[in-house]
């Protein structure tokens, strides 16, 4: 069915955007992310299994690959599609040879809208939140810890984040409602964990961002038959946020696109309250979201990263990663030595607050439970972030 055009004021970014109460913030789920998941001081974490050279091609890779979609399935209860986006290319470094590059997308759209069609038949527009998954090429054992091991982990929490937000929620209104009356678009979460950002010899258009090049082209390739709403998984991005090159201590992220830079307000607003609430461990001087009061867009080179293909394709999209790079960045101090739990964490908790309020989960947080692995396992174990 295609439904008739009815003028109405286009809102698309900011619809129904809810933002969350002090008490959510401060005692619900969001504010103790777990360190199973997180943390490199735990051997068993999820991040210490990514700390370890990936190369596309390598059993390195297979490793995280695997830990990935273990993970997906075993801490996600939700009903979450897990799919493979698989190409091969060439490299500069590996001549005749196609190396694969695998993309893994994770995605969670309401019930109602995958009870009616196992296929994505464009009914949900969805927040996109990415991050890359391989690791540099040379030098050999460069395992990538800000780059982009943390961003991968804390994806995946954030996803455990809301999870049980999204299922409560959307429980309740497929009750009360049945679900949507089809006129609106859905709203739906993505995850895509991409491969092949990196270049193997020198970063140029062919030799660096081989799995987002692949993924956007084949969804611009894509269309939906009878869209609802998008024509196509590219229109149904409603905002592609990428974080790359996190985890260091003392972050400073500019807002880089005048065009979203109402997203980076709202998540720059969620990083204030956390201060404000004490919700937060870190104490900078300069907040992470520094430049939510930006007035003055000079025209200004963004950096070259995995959003580039489908920001060419006309995708809104957020850009989290700090100016300037960490130091540690593409040396062997790129490793778990350098990382900062508590700037982790407090990420962790900025980013699932936002695609909470995105989602409109006010009211349906679980609370923060101190037992078992989740809740305060942070604070009791890591009380003060001098003692580390
Ligand atoms: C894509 O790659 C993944 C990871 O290696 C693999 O498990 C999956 O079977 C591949 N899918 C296809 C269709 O080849
Ligand atoms: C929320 O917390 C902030 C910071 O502590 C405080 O200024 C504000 O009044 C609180 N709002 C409500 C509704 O309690
Ligand atoms: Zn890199």
């Amino acid at each position: 069915m295609k439904l008739p055009i009815i003028v109405l004021p286009l809102l698309p970014s900011t619809w129904a955007y809810t933002t969350l109460s002090n008490s959510t913030l401060v005692s619900s789920s969001i504010s103790s992310p777990r360190d199973s998941s997180i943390s490199h001081l735990d051997p068993a974490s999820l991040l210490s299994r990514i700390l370890i050279p990936r190369v596309p091609g390598t059993p390195g890779h297979a490793s995280v690959q695997s830990h990935l979609v273990e993970f997906a399935r075993t801490k996600l209860h939700g009903d979450w599609v897990v799919e493979w986006h698989n190409s091969t290319s060439k490299t500069p470094a590996t001549g005749d040879k196609e190396v694969p590059f695998q993309n893994l997308v994770l995605r969670r759209d309401p019930p109602w809208v995958s009870a009616r069609a196992k296929e994505d038949r464009g009914d949900t527009g969805r927040l996109v939140l990415a991050a890359h998954y391989d690791s540099l090429y040379k030098p050999e054992g460069f395992v990538g810890a800000v780059d982009s091991a943390v961003p991968c982990a804390m994806l995946m929490e954030v996803l455990r984040g809301v999870d049980e937000g999204l299922t409560r929620m959307w429980e309740k209104e497929g009750t009360e409602n049945g679900g949507n009356d089809g006129l609106d678009p859905e709203k739906g979460v993505m995850v895509l964990l991409l491969d092949g950002e990196e270049a193997w010899v020198s970063w140029g258009e062919d030799d660096s961002l081989y799995g987002s090049r692949a993924l956007a082209e084949t969804w611009e390739n894509t269309k939906y038959e009878n869209g609802n709403h998008f024509d196509g998984p590219l229109q149904a991005i409603s905002l592609f946020v990428l974080l790359d090159l996190l985890g260091a201590a003392g972050p400073t992220v500019p807002s880089y696109f005048e065009k979203t830079h109402w997203a980076y307000e709202n998540m720059a607003r969620i990083e204030q309250r956390m201060r404000g609430l004490g919700v937060l461990e870190t104490k900078p001087k300069t907040p992470f979201l520094y430049e939510a009061e930006k007035q003055e867009w000079f025209q200004r080179g963004y950096i070259q990263d995995d959003h580039v293909p489908f920001m060419r394709r006309g995708v809104d999209i957020l850009h989290i990663i700090p100016t300037p790079f960490p130091g540690v960045w593409h040396t062997m101090d790129d490793d778990a030595a350098h990382l900062d739990v508590s700037t982790i964490r407090d990420w962790t908790r900025i980013v699932t607050a936002f695609v909470a309020e995105w989602m409109d989960l006010e009211g349906y947080m679980p609370e923060n439970e101190a037992k078992g692995d989740g809740g305060n396992e942070a604070e009791s174990r890591y009380p003060e972030k001098d003692e580390l």
